[in-house]
């Protein structure tokens, strides 16, 4: 296995191999961290961080992870380069490329990170885009792995906006990896035929299953993971807030819910969550349309409070995992390693 000089874009373009051997060095790199074994493997090399959208946790793994690896790095947020401003992608690629090993874009537009990918001649890792976030499924099954042992055959039941970046992306590593995946959502809320139709292909390849339904009792029977996100996400505009707690507030994720699913079903999301009154928008949101939607009153959406704070939920195991997989993609792209 060798994935040197290869982009990291969608999880589309990997083989389940390819997704494994990922997996397998990211849970050596989070022992060899935990064991306090440095690895700075890759001491002379420089990563550029390329953000249009605010982020925590996918900056700081990909800071901490080139920083673990021994490599440099430059931050460059939403108002820090001329990229899409003054200069086209396809320029800011060929200029970066020509300072730095690789490349990390998180944006609007998923024909942006393409673009870079073809364009810069280094390594581009996809930090998230309007389609895609694939390197939260590699955190998110890393952390499947931990819990359960083995990722083939988990009934996986993704509640919510499943047409977002983290739902295809779900559906996807779904496919590869030979989960039973449900999407649970008002069909409107649904991916694109195209994509299902995608990801059924894959399937019949890994024995992996793709469903949706508008069921929330029937689609999170059973189920071992129940994984949501956000009912709007960056880059929507405010105004669809509206529509989507008309339509969403009745699959919030609750007690009710869990207690539908496996015995030792987990909660995951990929954060951040809105689940209590401690945020500006959450509180905006639920001052706005509390009266309305009650459901959101205390600044609870996608998530009750209880869930995400019961012993059920393993959102902050998946959000430390962002780092070590990511280092990991940064270690194989950039280098010969073998596992
Ligand atoms: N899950 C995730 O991508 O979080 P950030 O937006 O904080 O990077
Ligand atoms: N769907 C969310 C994911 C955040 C990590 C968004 O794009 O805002």
């Amino acid at each position: 296995m060798n994935l040197k000089n290869r982009n990291f874009i969608t999880l589309l373009d990997y083989t389940p191999e390819e997704i494994d051997y990922l997996l397998t060095l990211s849970a050596r790199l989070k022992q060899e961290k935990y064991d306090g074994i440095p690895h700075k493997l890759l001491p002379d090399k420089n990563v550029v961080l390329l953000f249009q959208k605010d982020s925590t946790r996918t900056r700081c793994a990909f800071e901490v992870g080139a920083l673990d690896l021994g490599m440099g790095v430059t931050y460059l947020g939403p108002n820090g380069s001329q990229m899409n401003k003054k200069e086209s992608v396809k320029d800011t690629a060929r200029v970066l490329g020509r300072m730095y090993d690789g490349i990390e874009f998180r944006g609007y537009k998923q024909e942006h990170v393409e673009l870079l990918g073809e364009h810069a001649g280094v390594p581009v890792w996809n930090g998230l885009t309007d389609l895609y976030h694939p390197t939260q499924i590699l955190a998110d099954f890393l952390t499947i792995q931990e819990v359960f042992g083995y990722l083939k055959g988990i009934r996986f039941t993704y509640v919510g906006d499943s047409r977002n970046n983290m739902g295809n992306s779900l559906m996807i590593g779904s496919a590869k990896m030979g989960l039973h995946f449900t999407g649970v959502a008002p069909k409107e809320l649904w991916p694109t035929d195209e994509l299902i139709a995608q990801c059924e292909e894959i399937a019949k390849e890994t024995g992996a299953t793709i469903r949706f339904t508008e069921d929330k009792m029937e689609g999170t029977k059973d189920a071992h993971v129940i994984y949501t996100d956000v009912w709007v996400s960056m880059g929507e505009p405010k105004e669809v807030w509206n529509e989507r707690l008309r339509i969403l507030s009745p699959y919030q994720v609750d007690m009710e819910m869990m207690n539908n699913a496996d015995d030792k079903a987990i909660f995951m999301h990929c954060l951040p969550a809105f689940h209590g009154n401690d945020t500006d928008v959450g509180k905006q949101i639920a001052d706005e349309f509390g009266a309305t939607y009650p459901k959101v009153k205390h600044g609870e959406m996608e998530v009750t409070d209880e869930v995400i704070e019961s012993p059920r939920s393993v959102v902050f195991q998946e959000a430390e995992n962002r780092m070590h997989t990511i280092k990991a993609v940064m270690l194989a792209t950039l280098s010969d390693v073998h596992e």
